[in-house]
């Protein structure tokens, strides 16, 4: 093993965090949600550019906790994508830069496989396992079959999970992201508003927000125009039902079909409580392990991207200084990125 320096730049969080021999040694975010909460959502723009002013900061501490020497370390490894082409070109040239520097390997992470191996921080994986990644940007099923092997199964086709509810939250009058809010307010509610389930009845493991975020907008549009009242927490209890309803069914056919030994959550979606406990409930009784990732990996960080990139320092996976970011890295092509 190694000393690895990740940075983690994809979105809102700028992120660094340094691993030797698979030890967190430190793990640093600065996170820009605050600004973005005025808007409603990421601004890319104001996203790079905060990148861009706070990397330095960013991984001077973690140097210093970590109480390393930039010398000291092995491999730099950074996200290359998914993500805002603008925010991820940051991280991207601190790490070519450093690696460049100090005459190291540079190591490509994609986004989305961090958020997976973060649950390494919890338990070793064990294979096959179905990742569930429900997230902002992405909602997927990805069967493994071993380290570094992504088989996506079922994505959604449109909307991702998180960013539904970010919009219903909106609708409704709840501050962003709207996650949590609405998962706080389903615990109080009833489902008692009628939300159709999309895609039902349909063998598919794909997934569909777009109709349900529609429906819920259009439900509150009528309801207001007809001088009726939203019930808020009943409004997030219903939508909350369908929307882990529709990952928890697919999970279920999922496990059974292509026998895994464990599933795992992955993403800012996995923070959802009710997801959480009906993901527990029913793995538990098909005795089928779950592993759910501890809060501050849910969130953007690079400890995750750190943990992946000791998978690919070991195999000798790098890229060389012409390394571009891409936006929209499928999955499955990991393995095969192009400098
Ligand atoms: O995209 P993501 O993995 O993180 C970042 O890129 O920072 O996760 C952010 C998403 C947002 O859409 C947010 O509303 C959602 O995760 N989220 C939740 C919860 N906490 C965060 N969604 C449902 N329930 C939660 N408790």
């Amino acid at each position: 093993m190694a000393i690895i320096l990740a940075i983690e730049s994809s979105c809102d969080e700028t992120a660094v965090a340094i691993t030797k021999d698979g030890k967190l040694l430190s793990n640093v975010v600065s996170t820009q949600i605050e600004v973005h909460r005025k808007y409603g959502g990421v601004m890319p723009e104001i996203a790079s550019r905060l990148h861009a002013e706070n990397i330095g900061a960013v991984l001077k501490e973690a140097i210093e906790q970590a109480n390393i020497k930039l010398e000291d370390v092995d491999a730099f490894a950074v996200t290359r994508g998914p993500g805002l082409i603008g925010a991820l070109h940051v991280g991207l040239q601190a790490a070519k830069t450093l690696a460049m520097l100090y005459k190291k390997p540079l190591i490509p992470v994609h986004h989305l496989t961090g958020h997976i191996y973060a649950n390494e921080y919890v338990d070793e994986l064990q294979f096959p396992l179905l990742a569930v990644v429900v997230s902002g940007g992405n909602s997927e099923l990805v069967i493994m079959k071993d380290h570094l092997q992504f088989e996506v199964i079922g994505e959604t086709r449109d909307d991702a999970i998180g960013e539904c509810y970010d919009k219903v939250a909106r609708v409704l009058g709840l501050p962003y992201p709207g996650g949590l809010p609405i998962d706080q307010n389903a615990k109080l509610g009833q489902h008692t508003y009628d939300l159709p389930t999309p895609l039902k009845g349909e063998h598919t493991y794909d997934l569909s927000y777009s109709g349900l975020k529609t429906n819920v907008i259009n439900l509150v549009h009528n309801l207001e125009q007809r001088g009726e009242k939203v019930n808020v927490p009943d409004m997030c209890r219903s939508f909350q039902d369908v929307a882990i309803g529709m990952v928890v069914d697919r999970t279920i056919k999922a496990v059974e079909e292509f026998a895994v030994k464990e599933v795992i959550l992955a993403g800012g979606v996995s923070a959802n409580s009710y997801l959480r406990s009906r993901m527990k409930e029913e793995m538990d009784k098909r005795n089928i392990k779950i592993v759910i990732p501890p809060l501050w990996c849910t969130t953007d960080n690079a400890a995750m991207i750190a943990k992946v990139a000791e998978h690919l320092y070991e195999r000798q996976v790098f890229a060389d200084l012409s390394l571009g970011a891409d936006p929209n890295w499928f999955i499955e092509d990991y393995l095969k990125f192009e400098n």
